[in-house]
C-alpha cells in the first residue's frame, strides 16, 4: 500500500508554527511538599537566639540562592516541521455557516478522541480568521477530502478569493457545508477549547456523521499531498 507522492506545497501549510515553550508554572502552595503529605518532614522551629535584641549587628547575608537553570532549548521551527511532517495525516476542510453565508478552512490535525461520549479534536492557529466565527457558530462540519480533493485543499487553504467559489455542497443535518466529493463528513458541536501555545485545541461532540463515498482519501506528507493505495 504505498504512498504516492504530489507536488509540495508551499511552506506554512499544515498552519504549524512553533513558540518557544514556556516552564511549566508550579503554583505555590501546591504540589509535592505542600501540607506535608506522603512523608514530607517539616523542620521544626528554631532554637532563640539568645543574643537577640542585646546586639545591633547586621543580619547575616543569605545563604546564595541557587541561579534558575535557563529554560530547555526546544527546536526551530524548520526543524519541527520536517520531523513531524513525517507523520502522514489524512486532509478535512472544516465548514459552518452563519448569516454571512458559509465559511470553512482546510484542517489536518483532525483526528478522533473518544468514542463514549463521541469526541474529536483538531488544532486551530490563533491567527485563523474563520474560526472566530466557527466558535460563535457553535457546530462545524469536517470533511474528510478524497485523493482528487487537492485543489479543493489548496483553495481552502488559500487567504484569497472566494473559497466556495465553484465548490458544490449541500448542508449536513446541522447546516454546515457537505463539500461534494468528500469521503465523509462528521458533525460536531464546540464542547471545549483549550489553548495550546500559538494554536487552540478544539475539542468537538459528534451530533452526526456518514459516509459519501469509498475511494482513496487525500494525504499529507512531509509538506507535500499523497494518496494512499490499496
Ligand atoms: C493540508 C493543510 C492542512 C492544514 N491544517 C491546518 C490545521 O490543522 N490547523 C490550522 O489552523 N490551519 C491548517 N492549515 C492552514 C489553514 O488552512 C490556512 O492557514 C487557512 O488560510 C486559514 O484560513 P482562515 O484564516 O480563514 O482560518 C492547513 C493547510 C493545509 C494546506
Amino acid at each position: 500500500m504505498p504512498l504516492v507522492r504530489a507536488a509540495p506545497v508551499p511552506a506554512g501549510a499544515g498552519g504549524t508554527t512553533l513558540a518557544p515553550r514556556a516552564e511549566p508554572d508550579v503554583p505555590r502552595g501546591a504540589g509535592v511538599g505542600a501540607g506535608h503529605p506522603h512523608g514530607v518532614t517539616v523542620a521544626p522551629d528554631p532554637p532563640p537566639d539568645p543574643l537577640a535584641g542585646q546586639s545591633p549587628s547586621p543580619p547575616p547575608d543569605p545563604p546564595p540562592r541557587p541561579s534558575p537553570s535557563p529554560p530547555a532549548a526546544g527546536p526551530d521551527g524548520a526543524r519541527f516541521r520536517q520531523v513531524l511532517g513525517h507523520f502522514a495525516t489524512g486532509v478535512t476542510v472544516v465548514t459552518s455557516i452563519d448569516e454571512g453565508g458559509p465559511v470553512g478552512l482546510a484542517v489536518n490535525s483532525f483526528t478522533s478522541v473518544s468514542l463514549d461520549p463521541p469526541l474529536v479534536a483538531l488544532c486551530v492557529n490563533k491567527t485563523s480568521t474563520t474560526w472566530p466565527r466557527v466558535r460563535a457558530i457553535g457546530h462545524f462540519t469536517v470533511n474528510i477530502l478524497g485523493a482528487d480533493q487537492e485543489a479543493v485543499s489548496r483553495t481552502f487553504a488559500s487567504t484569497t478569493g472566494d473559497r466556495f467559489h465553484g465548490i458544490g455542497w449541500r448542508p449536513s443535518p446541522s447546516g454546515s457545508p457537505v463539500l461534494d466529493g468528500a469521503l465523509a463528513w462528521i458533525d460536531a458541536t464546540v464542547e471545549a477549547e483549550h489553548d495550546a501555545g500559538d494554536h487552540v485545541l478544539v475539542i468537538g461532540r459528534v451530533t452526526g456523521l456518514d459516509i459519501s463515498r469509498e475511494a482513496a482519501p487525500l494525504v499529507f506528507y512531509r509538506g507535500g499531498y499523497g494518496r494512499f493505495e490499496q
